[in-house]
């Protein structure tokens, strides 16, 4: 499991927490050759996606069984987990590094927290890192949300994919795989492991659970691609403006096109710019921009449900990624996208 290099050199943002997590107490802000084309197998959906952020995230605790069930039963294709990686190296659906945001850890393990400067402030974090899975487990995910959800437990990756399973495809975030790896983990080996073994590691392997793989980290993605050769569809995430220069120019999509068959925008980066649709579909690249979300629409939207069908009807990208899959419009018609 563990790599003798560092293989995610581009990375440079979560360093401080790389040390951090290495070594003990210290910290960052966080949140968040000549190579053959990606297979024909990626090619473009008919149809536009619809994607569970975190699951239906608006409405139950996000990344939990009941986010990720209320997604697929507002009509959701794909459910999206985020990947984390315990002490003991399973596999876990969870947003962030650390665990205080979305558990009750700080009462649990008042004593297992490192220090951590985060946005100029030294704070107490609780790395997922740290703790072992039977620990995890037995953490509070859901009363953060609600009350009502009360004693909702942090899934396994491979208890999101039996939710899926035969009822909704899966959109897979590999998360800081720069840290974990710093830690001796090899996220792509072990994701690529688990959809192995459970029967998904081919596309189309069950049509009715499709698979596709998303990062923000591009390495991840050339290493799924060209160290493991999978040909899964794979999806670069860009966030901010530095990436944006980076990636949706275009030399740069044309870069992307030789390792990943999408890319997903922040919604705000192709407001600014629509023609990165166009240019994006010219390379065969899907577009699934995020997050749309009824609490905050963009700006000059009146509602997400007018947000989400602009983009759909009049931009014209391949899937929206929303907290509110039920606000999702009603009308699909912009088959043949
Ligand atoms: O699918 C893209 C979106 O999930 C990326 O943002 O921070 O919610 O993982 P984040
Ligand atoms: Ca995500």
């Amino acid at each position: 499991m563990v790599r003798p290099e560092r293989r995610y050199a581009t990375r440079t943002a979560l360093t401080g927490l790389v040390f951090c997590l290495a070594a003990a107490g210290c910290a960052t802000d966080i949140d968040n050759g000549e190579r053959d084309a990606p297979p024909a197998a990626d090619a473009r959906s008919p149809a536009p996606i619809l994607v569970a952020h975190r699951g239906a995230s608006a409405y139950a605790p996000e990344h939990t069984v009941a986010s990720y069930e209320l997604g697929i039963e507002q009509g959701a294709d794909y459910i999206e987990p985020d990947l984390h990686i315990t002490a003991d190296g399973v596999l876990i659906a969870f947003h962030d590094l650390t665990l205080e945001r979305t558990t009750d850890v700080e009462d649990r393990f008042p004593d297992r927290y490192r220090e951590a400067e985060i946005r100029g402030e030294m704070t107490r974090v609780w790395p997922v890192s740290d703790f072992t899975f039977d620990e995890i487990r037995t953490l509070d995910a859901g009363s953060w949300f609600d009350p009502s959800f009360a004693g909702a437990r942090v899934p396994t990756f491979r208890e999101v994919v039996e939710v899926a399973r035969g009822r909704a495809g899966l959109f897979i975030e590999t998360k800081s795989p720069e840290v974990y790896e710093a830690l001796g983990f090899d996220m792509e080996t072990l994701l690529l492991g688990e959809l192995a073994e459970l029967g998904l590691a081919e596309p189309g392997a069950d049509p009715s659970t499709p698979v596709i793989i998303q990062s923000f980290n591009a390495a991840s993605l050339e290493i799924l691609r060209h160290d493991h050769e999978t040909r899964l569809p794979l999806a670069l995430l860009v966030g901010g403006e530095e990436a944006a220069s980076e990636w949706l120019s275009e030399e740069g999509l044309a870069r992307a096109a030789e390792f990943v068959s999408g890319i997903g925008p922040a919604k705000n980066l192709i407001m600014a710019d629509p023609s990165v649709v166009a240019r994006a579909h010219a390379l065969d690249l899907t577009v699934v921009p995020w997050t749309f979300r009824a609490r905050s629409p963009g700006e000059g939207f009146t509602s997400v449900e007018a947000e989400m069908l602009h983009f759909l009807e009049e931009i014209g990208v391949d899937g929206i990624i929303t907290d509110n899959p039920d606000l999702y419009p009603a009308t699909r018609t912009a088959e043949g996208v």
